[in-house]
């Protein structure tokens, strides 16, 4: 099969009820780091990585998403009468061309693989890639890129993975590993969100994928798994029972849950620490927290 990825889905039609009542008007995509939302994250990791077409599966309530990538031409024409060009080269980057971007709706939150399997008439008979905006993933060279090079040696369905603690497996999708090789994982099965002490391995699934359209095949054959929702893993894991290889990519760089409020706010640390004109005021306010604290202590 082609090796091209040129096309990538955004499930973001979950509900975001760790959120509330934050999300109750706004997207969990819209919510900012530093100054940009979550999916701009998301879109530049995947124009890195060679992506072309953008696929949204989305839900009731999300239009801010669609607003968002949308031109401004009244913003535009004065931000370029008032002179401010880096801003208005900021804003330009935000606009996505027509025709490069489709929005469907899941109708219901059935779960991550029902979501992915909404796309399925998109996609045709090739490669794709799937991204979780709300995982944020801080790196040299953006994750999904790391993937896809890895990808054009490897083929089959590969997942993004990382060490997590013992005591987090539960929360995960979680590899039972065969054999690795360099930052590659062969693997026999992955299980979603194992009961504490059944895990195959301490290797998570994070949410970036390459997969292949069999694998929707597989969706619409599992039934619901975890949690009562349709399963993205198990429909990966069928790859492996149908006897074609899938991998995990120990992939380079920092991940942020961003769907949690903890990994969403140390995420904001660590992305404005990063920023050339924010670091030495933000540096000085938690060092004076820290005392703070200390002293309290
Ligand atoms: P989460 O497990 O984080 O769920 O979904 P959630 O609904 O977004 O948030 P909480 O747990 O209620 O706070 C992981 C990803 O899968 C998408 C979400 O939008 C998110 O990007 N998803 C999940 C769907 O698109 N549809 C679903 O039915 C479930």
């Amino acid at each position: 099969m082609n090796r091209k990825v040129s096309k990538a889905i955004f499930p973001v039609a979950g509900l975001g009820t760790r959120f509330l009542p934050a999300t109750k008007s706004v997207p969990k995509e819209i919510m900012t780091l530093v100054d940009r939302p979550l999916i701009q994250y998301a879109i530049d990791e995947a124009r890195a990585a060679g992506i072309e077409d953008f696929i949204f599966v989305t839900s009731r309530g999300k239009s801010a998403l669609e607003d968002y990538f949308d031109v401004s031409p009244d913003l535009e024409a004065a931000l370029e009468s008032s002179g401010k060009t880096e801003l208005l080269e900021t804003l330009r980057n935000t606009n996505m061309e027509s025709g490069t971007i489709a929005y469907l709706r899941q109708h219901k939150a059935l779960g991550l693989g029902h979501a992915v399997s909404c796309a399925r008439k998109l996609i045709g008979d090739e490669p794709f890639a799937v991204i979780l905006p709300d995982d944020v993933i801080a790196a040299e060279k953006p994750c999904l890129q790391q993937m896809v090079e890895a990808y054009q040696e490897t083929g089959g369905a590969m997942v993004a993975t990382m060490e997590v603690l013992p005591t987090q497996t539960s929360s995960y999708g979680i590899l039972d590993i065969a054999s690795q090789d360099g930052p590659i994982v062969s693997v026999n099965g992955l299980v979603e969100k194992p009961a504490l002490g059944a895990a195959p391995s301490n290797l998570a699934v994070i949410g970036r994928y390459i997969l292949t359209p069999q694998v929707l095949d597989n969706l619409d054959n599992i039934g619901r798994g975890a949690g009562g929702e349709i399963q993205l893993t198990d429909a990966i894991s069928a790859e492996v029972a149908a006897g074609r290889n899938v991998f995990g990519y120990r992939f380079d760089g920092q991940r942020y849950d961003c769907g949690s409020k903890a990994g969403f706010l140390q995420a904001t640390v660590a992305f404005a620490l990063a920023r050339a004109e924010l670091h030495d005021e933000f540096a000085a306010f938690l060092a004076d927290m820290h005392a703070v604290k200390q002293a309290a202590q």
